[in-house]
């Protein structure tokens, strides 16, 4: 440490008091003026003006500014503040001062103030930083910033974050425990449960060949405390998928879980929307209306081209069926005739767009699967576009009646021989072109509930029927005998709560009768032996005496996103992973000697290309938003 000789040795005499804080950072008033105080934390900055030393002094309540003068304090105090650098740890000890007018900072708590320094002790030094910690932090290329994440955090943005998802967990476990939840911890190594990800697996030394899984979500283990009677249960668990990751996915992330016996939809749904109204409110002061609007699946996906729309953003789409059918344009009335769908998706204000604009769209579009994509404008009265001239008089009054478009707008089309298809490809387009457009209104929390999901949907690649949810989901009744004729049809007893767009929560009413646990299993193609296999000691459970129950889990990290205004859960995990899942700070996930791979029995295959798997590879955390 080049400096250490100057700014003096790092002393141990902190301990026995006489240096240790009287007083937070940025807990210094004017009212303190004249008081001797102690403060310790890092130095962020300093700065020499005309032989006066500067320096902010952090710690996580915020800065301080400290005064070195020349003519006051000990000895060689001043000298030695001249080699302070960035995020060396210090203790001061000095008076509380008023600043001179006019050196006044607005922009910090303690800015009317400033302690003047009779004497300081280094308690640690720093390395030369990666990157400077505090506002301009953000900048910082996000790897640099993984690596380095203990200095990341040492700043106000991320203390605010975690400091707040802190709040969040208090106000939970608050909030269950009043309403008469127990809190029960279910296991970490365990069997698979499926929710529809990999399981990430943990070799058994004692049990050699054998392995956990650690749990995608306490699921099977919180309906078995159902059948136990604990009647009202809830946790903060910790759940593990290994699945493709993306802004608002982790493989390691935390759910509110909470499971009811003897309860419907509408008790589920009340109970979690008290608990958002309240969480809302004791972390922003906001006001949220209850109860949530709601809006069954196909609604959702007709009307906003996505089973979690986002309901700040006013575009909705329309069908324009009944407005090609008969038109002169070939391609849409083949697709109409054929059982398609003809969709439209209008934007206001989008006739300003340029053709280079209206061509990117259409490529998006393209990307995103569509064939094409027609638009139209109305300028000054007028409809413009290549498809016009296949329309009509009539048909061109009735197609802006429809997309309701006048002066200034546009309107993009495309048909498509799936429903699903043409509306969740511009149901992506409209929150793009909301977001290019300012079209977001950035204040509101729209929250609303998705119901009707169906039950199964249908694996092109697998050949056969899986779960939207989980297999545990049940049937809407009157539906259950469709589960064998016709599985594609059947709604399910779920229920997603989404807010600005994000799935934040989803649950369901679940299957309690073991027969009909096992008919869910046939449909998926879970066949007896292979459901007694994975499942028989749930399904034997089930088997006794099971009351009625319902449930839901809410994902601590999108709502701590949320509240927080973060754009990625990164934002808000302590020790996130990358889009590779590897963690960059710990090197993990890391290979391991062999003689410990022995003692649990496995062998490794070579690694077809060892750099993949090497975290000196630049992995790229994804920046993408969700899907
Ligand atoms: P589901 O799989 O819908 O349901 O998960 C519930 C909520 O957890 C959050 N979530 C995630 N958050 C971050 N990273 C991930 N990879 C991730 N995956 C899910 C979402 C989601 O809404 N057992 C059922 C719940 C139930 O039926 O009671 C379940 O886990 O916010």
């Amino acid at each position: 440490m080049e400096h250490a000789e100057t700014v003096g040795a790092v002393r141990s005499e902190f301990f026995d008091g006489y240096w240790r804080r009287s007083i937070l950072c940025g807990r210094v008033e004017e009212v303190m003026a004249g008081a001797e105080v102690r403060v310790n934390g890092w130095v962020r900055r300093r700065r020499d003006l005309g032989g006066i030393i500067f320096i902010e002094l952090w710690d996580y309540t915020g800065p301080v500014q400290v005064v070195f003068n020349p003519s006051a304090g000990a000895g060689d105090v001043h000298e030695r503040a001249g080699d302070l650098r960035s995020e060396y740890c210090i203790a001061v000890r000095g008076r509380v001062s008023l600043r001179p007018e006019g050196t006044e900072n607005p922009t910090i708590a303690t800015g009317n103030v400033e302690i003047a320094a009779d004497d300081f002790l280094l308690l640690s030094l720093s390395e030369p930083l990666p990157f400077e910690v505090g506002d301009a932090t953000d900048r910082v290329e996000e790897n640099l910033r993984l690596t380095y994440r203990y200095l990341d955090l040492r700043r106000e943005r991320m203390q605010y974050n975690l400091r707040t998802r802190a709040k969040l967990y208090f106000f939970t476990r608050s909030y269950f425990a009043n309403n008469g939840f127990v809190e029960i911890e279910t296991p970490m190594l365990t069997k698979a449960t499926p929710e529809g990800a990999r399981d990430y697996l943990v070799p058994s030394r004692v049990n050699p060949g054998t392995f956990y899984a650690l749990p995608q979500s306490p699921q099977i283990f919180k309906q078995i405390l159902m059948v136990s009677g604990f009647d009202r249960y809830f946790q903060v668990a910790k759940c593990f998928r290994d699945e493709d990751l993306r802004a608002d996915r982790q493989p390691e992330f935390t759910q509110v879980d909470v499971e009811m016996s003897y309860v419907t939809e509408d008790d589920v749904m009340a109970l979690t929307e008290g608990y958002l109204k309240g969480l809302f409110r004791e972390i922003l002061d906001a006001a949220v209306p209850t109860p949530f609007p709601r809006m069954e699946y196909w609604d959702a996906i007709d009307l906003y081209g996505s089973d979690k729309p986002d309901l700040r953003v006013p575009m909705k789409l329309v069908d324009l069926g009944p407005v090609f059918a008969e038109s002169g344009f070939e391609a849409f009335c083949e697709i109409l005739k054929a059982g398609g769908v003809v969709r439209g998706l209008p934007l206001p204000g989008g006739a300003l767009m340029s053709r280079k604009e209206l061509l990117g769209v259409e490529e998006k579009a393209k990307k995103l699967g569509a064939s094409g994509l027609a638009v139209f404008q109305v300028k000054e009265g007028d409809l413009k576009g290549p498809l016009v001239k296949f329309l009509s008089e009539d048909d061109q009054a009735r197609l802006r009646q429809s997309a309701a478009i006048g002066d200034g707008d546009a309107l993009f089309v495309m048909g498509d021989a799936s429903r699903l298809k043409a509306c969740t490809v511009l149901g992506t387009l409209r929150l793009e072109l909301a977001r290019a457009h300012g079209l977001i209104n950035e204040k509101a929390w729209a929250f609303l509930w998705i119901t009707r999901f169906p039950l199964f949907e249908w694996d092109e690649e697998e050949k056969r029927w899986t779960s939207v949810h989980h297999p545990f989901t049940s049937p809407v009744l009157e539906q259950l005998p469709l589960m064998e004729s016709d599985p594609g049809r059947v709604a399910a007893r779920a229920y997603d709560v989404v807010l600005n767009g994000s799935e934040v929560g989803g649950g369901s009413i679940r299957i309690h009768d073991p027969a009909v646990q096992a008919r869910a299993f046939a449909c998926l193609g879970i066949d007896p032996e292979e459901a007694k296999e994975r499942f028989g000691f749930f399904l034997e459970a089930l088997s006794y005496g099971t009351p009625p129950h319902g449930g839901i889990a809410l994902g601590v990290d999108r709502l701590a996103m949320l509240l927080c205004g973060g754009q990625s859960l990164r934002d808000v995990m302590a020790f996130p992973k990358t889009q590779k899942a590897q963690c960059l700070l710990s090197q993990a996930p890391d290979a391991v000697e062999e003689s410990r791979l022995a003692e649990l029995r496995i062998r490794c295959l070579p690694v077809e290309n060892p750099a993949a798997r090497s975290n000196s590879s630049t992995p790229t955390p994804d920046q993408r938003e969700g899907p």
